[in-house]
């Protein structure tokens, strides 16, 4: 399906909302032209109109354009990355005893290192991957740990939204997670930001013009969905 939906074609044609889904990718090159701030501030409405559980919009969200700050989180981060990598990557050839550690450190730090995200550690730590590539503006999201329900659900539905609308305006956008390592092992960035209970840093977004046109359809794994329906079970991918 590549043509545009027009309410007779639907079953045949995706509409633009789709379109932007389904192409939209993540933008790891930005142009050093910073973003108008009204665009900026277009892109935390949508956010602030995001749907959460109970309507309570357990978020927070901090906008930095500052070069220096960017950088200085960036090194930050790097230095801590560089310290992990060091004392965690069992992966390297001759390192394999760290193995033990690493397991433990994984397994007292849910969802934080293992399994994917230890190869951009070592990307980062090497200097091969930016930490928010170059983006002109960065937007910090925390959540309100007084959120019911699931505040981080939430903040990634607000932060969606703020993808999409960055998209619509041309911009181009990178969720970036692994800013949490400077608030988590560093009082220094939680203090500048003013950040305390109830607030916790979730992700932030990378934003600015991409270099080029990154957008398009790339293969994603199809997971097997259980569809049920006049009394049957079927499975569709
Ligand atoms: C919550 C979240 C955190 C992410 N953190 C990072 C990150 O720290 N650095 C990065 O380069 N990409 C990060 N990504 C981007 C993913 O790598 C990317 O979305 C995924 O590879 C799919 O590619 P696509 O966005 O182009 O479809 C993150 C994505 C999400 C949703």
């Amino acid at each position: 399906m590549n043509k545009k939906a027009t309410g007779t074609n639907l079953e045949n044609a995706f509409t633009p909302t789709e379109e932007v889904i389904l192409k939209r990718r993540s933008v790891r090159l930005y142009q050093k032209k910073q973003v108008p701030e009204f665009m900026v501030k277009r892109i935390l409405e949508a956010g602030r109109f995001a749907p959460s559980a109970g309507n309570a919009q357990p978020w927070k969200f901090v906008v930095i354009r500052d070069e220096k700050i960017i950088s200085d989180m960036t090194s930050a981060v790097v230095r801590l990355l560089k310290l992990f990598r060091a004392v965690l990557d069992y992966r390297r050839k001759g390192f394999f005893w760290l193995r033990p550690l690493a397991e433990i450190f994984i397994r007292l730090n849910r969802y934080e290192l293992h399994p994917v995200p230890f190869g951009a550690v070592d990307l980062i730590a090497r200097g091969k991957l930016g930490l928010w590539h170059g983006a002109p503006t960065v937007i910090l999201i925390f959540k309100d740990v007084r959120g019911v329900g699931n505040p981080d659900l939430d903040c990634g539905i607000a932060g969606q939204n703020m993808v999409l609308a960055a998209h619509s305006m041309g911009l181009g956008t990178c969720w970036v997670s692994f800013a949490k390592t400077a608030f988590k092992y560093s009082l220094k960035w939680k203090r500048k930001f003013g950040i305390s209970y109830p607030y916790r840093f979730v992700s932030s977004l990378a934003v600015g013009w991409p270099v080029g046109k990154p957008d398009g359809m790339v293969p994603r794994e199809t997971h097997a969905i259980d569809w049920y329906e006049n009394g049957e079970r079927i499975t569709i991918y």
